[in-house]
Parts: structure tokens; C-alpha cells; sequence
């Protein structure tokens, strides 16, 4: 009997943790061939089986990443999973904003097609500060990517329609951005929490900007995946979340579905500036759908990151 129960207790836990981890797949086939798609932190976890994805689909995939040897091993695996050869590097490192200049300039020069831009690099709950010294989180999640959208705007332009997508998280809502410190860096996962706020923002006020303009703007929760962003923290925290995520969080591919479903599904231009997650639209709290605070928030990270 006692053998019965934990089999049944086995077996249950074996399908609510199954079904927990449920999610759907973008069933859109459509082909990427002549596009141009850059994906910031293309080497490492969401990043990087996004690249495989659009690779497979024909796309010019151009990942930037701050780390060029990280950065060449997971291009010979994206090139070797998606027999696409046309998988290329570039430098950027988003917590410096010499470093995003320059990113910029060297692309424009360089390439001729800016079709989707993949804002997905990101740092989870940590306390650092940049070199331009911002808070991590707010500094690479949310500025870094901000000055770099900015800039490439003029190719995205170029080759409208074209998209921007911006990795979120869901846990945006539990937290509200202070004016008074947008720097905040106090407690790790709420300064996580502001700067994936601060992506729904920005996201918003990208697609009321470039209304009319071919440019269209979405913001994506992946879900809660298992992949590297462990890395930053201590050798025993690492191994006790690398069991949480085992048994709680989805794999990278599962998580790369959104931002694929973003890149090439017609219907989501319905939803320009919406929130998806799922490979759907998502329902998104009501404060972080104030569009004067992002507005608000726009012009103070014009000033911040000295393009105003
Ligand atoms: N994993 C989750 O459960 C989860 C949930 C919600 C949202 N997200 C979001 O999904 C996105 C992808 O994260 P992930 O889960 O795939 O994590 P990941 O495996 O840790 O990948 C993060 C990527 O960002 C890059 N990066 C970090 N700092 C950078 C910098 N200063 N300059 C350039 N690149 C930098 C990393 O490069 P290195 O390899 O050089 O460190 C890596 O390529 C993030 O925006 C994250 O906030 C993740």
C-alpha cells in the first residue's frame, strides 16, 4: 500500500509539474530569407535557440554579444542546427555606452538591412553598476537597449515594416519606476523588477513614436526558462536554482517561442506596444499601460543617455 501512494504521489507531481510547464509553439511557418535579424546576448540561453530559430527560417542572424569566444561557440551551433551559414558576430557590450556608439556606427556602416531587432541581452537580480555608472539592471536592460534602438532606428526605417521586440518579465508588476531614482539600487530583484518595467514603457512609446513609420514595437514575457542566467551568482545558489529551474522552469527552446511568434506572425501588428506572452497577447496591469508615464520615462532616458 505505502509502495501504491508514492508512485501515485510520484506520478501526480510528474504531471502537474508537466502541465505546469505547458507552453504553445508559434505554428507560423513563415520564411525570413533577405532579412536581417540582430539579437543582443545572442550566445547565451533565450538568446541564442531564438537565433537557431530565425536561422532555420532563412534569416541574416547578426548576434552581439560582449564576449567574442562565447560569442563564436554558440555561432558554430547555431550554424551546425540550422545549416544557415549566414550567422555573424558583432561586438557590443550594453553596460557601456561608448561601447553601444560605436556598436552603431560600425553597423550602419557595414550592413545595409536592419529588418528585426531582438532587444534581449539582460542581467537578472543583481547589484552592479555599469560603467557609465547606472544601476545594472536599469543601466543594460532598460538604457542600454534604449540608446541602441535609438540609434539603429534610422536602418529599421529604411527597411520598414520592420519590428522591435524586448524581452520582458512578468514580474514588472511588482514594482512601480521612481522618477526620484530611477538608479534605484537597493534590493536585487526589485531593481530586476524596474528595469523589465521600464522594457513595457519603452516598448509602448517606440510603437506611439513610429505610428505611421513601418517600425512596430513588442514586448515579450518568455516565460521562466531554464537557462544561464544563474551565472551570476554564487557556486551554491547556482546549484540549488539549477534544481528549481529543473523541475519549475521551461527550456530555452520553449522560451524563444514568443519572441519567434513576435518576429513573424501578420496578427501582432494589431497589437503594436502590446505585451505578449504564451505566443499571444497578454493582459498587462493597468499602471504599466500609463502612457504619460511612458512618455515620461522616454525623455528622461533621452537625457540620461545624452541623445537629448
Ligand atoms: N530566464 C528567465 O526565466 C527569464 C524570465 C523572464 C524574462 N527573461 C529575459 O529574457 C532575456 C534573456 O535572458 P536569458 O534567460 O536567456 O538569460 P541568459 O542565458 O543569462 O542570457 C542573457 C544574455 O545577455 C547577455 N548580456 C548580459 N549582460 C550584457 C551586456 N552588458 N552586454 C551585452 N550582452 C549582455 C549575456 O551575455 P554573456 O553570456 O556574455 O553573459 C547573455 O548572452 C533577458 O532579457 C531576461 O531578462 C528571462
Amino acid at each position: 500500500m505505502y509502495l501504491f501512494y508514492t508512485i501515485l504521489a510520484a506520478l501526480s507531481s510528474f504531471f502537474v509539474l508537466k502541465w505546469m510547464k505547458r507552453r504553445r509553439f508559434c505554428t507560423d511557418v513563415k520564411r525570413l530569407d533577405g532579412k536581417t535579424v540582430l539579437i543582443t546576448g545572442g550566445n547565451s540561453g533565450v538568446g541564442k535557440e531564438t537565433a537557431v530559430a530565425l536561422a532555420l527560417r532563412g534569416a541574416r542572424v547578426i548576434i552581439a554579444c560582449r564576449d567574442e569566444d562565447r560569442a563564436r561557440k554558440a555561432i558554430r551551433e547555431i550554424k551546425a542546427r540550422s545549416h544557415n551559414m549566414n550567422v555573424i558576430f558583432m561586438e557590443l557590450d550594453l553596460a557601456n555606452m561608448r561601447s553601444i556608439r560605436e556598436f552603431c556606427k560600425s553597423y550602419l556602416q557595414r550592413e545595409k538591412r536592419l529588418d528585426i531587432l531582438i532587444n534581449n541581452a539582460g542581467v537578472p537580480s543583481i547589484l552592479n553598476w555599469t560603467d557609465d555608472n547606472f544601476s545594472m539592471c536599469f543601466g543594460v536592460n532598460h538604457l542600454g537597449h534604449f540608446l541602441l534602438t535609438n540609434l539603429l532606428l534610422p536602418r529599421l526605417k529604411e527597411c520598414a515594416p520592420s519590428r522591435v521586440i524586448t524581452l520582458t518579465c512578468s514580474s514588472y508588476k511588482y514594482q512601480k519606476l521612481d522618477f526620484q531614482d530611477l538608479n534605484y539600487n537597493l534590493f536585487p530583484f526589485l531593481t530586476y523588477c524596474r528595469s523589465k518595467l521600464a522594457n513595457i514603457y519603452f516598448t509602448q512609446e517606440l510603437a506611439h513614436i513610429m505610428e505611421g513609420k513601418g517600425v512596430t514595437a513588442y514586448a515579450v514575457h518568455p516565460g521562466y526558462v531554464q537557462s544561464n542566467w544563474t551565472c551570476h551568482y554564487s557556486f551554491l545558489y547556482q546549484m540549488f536554482m539549477k534544481v528549481i529551474t529543473f523541475m519549475f522552469f521551461i527550456p530555452c527552446e520553449a522560451g524563444a517561442q514568443t519572441v519567434v511568434y513576435c518576429t513573424v506572425a501578420d496578427e501582432v501588428t494589431a497589437h503594436n506596444g502590446g505585451y505578449f506572452s504564451d505566443c499571444r497577447p497578454a493582459k498587462l496591469k493597468p499602471f504599466a499601460k500609463d502612457a504619460g508615464v511612458a512618455k515620461k520615462l522616454w525623455e528622461a532616458s533621452e537625457r540620461l543617455v545624452k541623445l537629448a
